[in-house]
């Protein structure tokens, strides 16, 4: 707080509420256009409403119409006109929802720049042994200036288990999405089994490093589904295998809300297995 003193705050409030001024106006902006839209279909359905009616009472006066008549035909024109008000109070809707489908569809159509579809035949598909090198590794993601690794260096020798111990927001999980190929380096290689992960085909690499990220992210279906993002073709007895080695299906049991408790007793996890499924 010694340094953060009362001029500090005064010119941080105020630059915040310089941020703040642009979406304000936005906001305003669309107000005054949501607004008119919404009373000019009101008003349209309301004067609508009352010219007809007045032009209605004229020909019943003169005794031309029948009154029955006349007030079914200010019924039906009254139910068009005001689902034609409707539908234009929604055009601010539809152009905001054209405008976030554009930018949905950029995203979309955005080239990556490591391609997984894209492999060129010749790259090296299988991972011998596993060693792993990082050599001289200098990185920064794509939307910032400052470097998260520099002039790193890391020796993991086959099979032996390691842990990465640091400070929050020091590379630890930077270190596996570069060692996944999810961003290429800046200079530097990675090495496994003495060859350069560029060197390896990107997608059968993935397959063959399992790794659970800090903030998995579950797909809006079922379990099984969910297992078999990883390989498409994996058998029900593989789907099984994996759920028990990875020590989830005491949890997959208990989170199956259709499940009574005999069945949550049963014996036969096949059966289980087929339920939850
Ligand atoms: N996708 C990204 N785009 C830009 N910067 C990122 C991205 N992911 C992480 N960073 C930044 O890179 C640095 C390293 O982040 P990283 O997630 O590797 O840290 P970490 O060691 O795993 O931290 P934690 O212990 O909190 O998980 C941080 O400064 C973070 O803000
Ligand atoms: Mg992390």
């Amino acid at each position: 707080m010694i340094g953060f003193g009362q001029k500090n705050v005064e010119a941080v409030i105020l630059k915040f509420q310089q941020y703040l001024d642009e979406p304000s106006s936005k906001r305003v902006r669309n107000a005054h256009i949501n607004g008119f839209f919404f009373g000019y279909s009101n008003s349209a359905r309301m004067l609508f409403l009352g010219i007809v009616f007045y032009i209605g009472s004229f020909i019943i006066r003169s005794g031309n119409g029948d009154s029955q008549n006349i007030y079914l035909s200010i019924w039906i024109l009254f139910s068009t006109s005001m689902g034609a008000g409707i539908a234009m109070s929604n055009v601010p809707s539809v152009q905001k929802a054209k405008h976030s489908a554009g930018n949905i569809f950029a995203i979309i159509d955005e080239k990556s720049t490591l391609d997984v579809r894209d492999q060129p035949d010749g790259k090296l598909k299988e991972i011998a042994s596993g060693e792993i090198v990082f050599e001289n590794v200098e990185f920064h993601y794509p939307t910032r200036k400052s470097a998260v690794l520099q002039n790193f260096h890391m020796k993991i020798p086959a099979t032996q288990k390691i842990a990465l111990v640091g400070h929050s927001g020091c590379g630890k999980s930077t270190i596996t999405n570069l060692l996944l190929r999810f961003y290429n380096l800046n200079s530097g290689s990675i090495l496994i089994d003495g060859t350069n992960i560029v060197d390896y085909d990107v997608r059968s690499l993935r397959r063959q490093i399992g790794y659970v990220m800090q903030e998995p992210i579950l797909f809006n279906a079922s379990i099984k589904e969910n297992i078999l993002y990883g390989d498409l073709h994996a058998s029900d007895e593989q789907v099984l295998k994996v759920a028990e080695m990875a020590n989830a299906l005491t949890f997959i049991e208990s989170n199956v809300e259709d499940l009574d408790k005999d069945q949550r007793r049963a014996k036969n996890k096949q059966e289980l297995y087929q339920r939850f499924t």
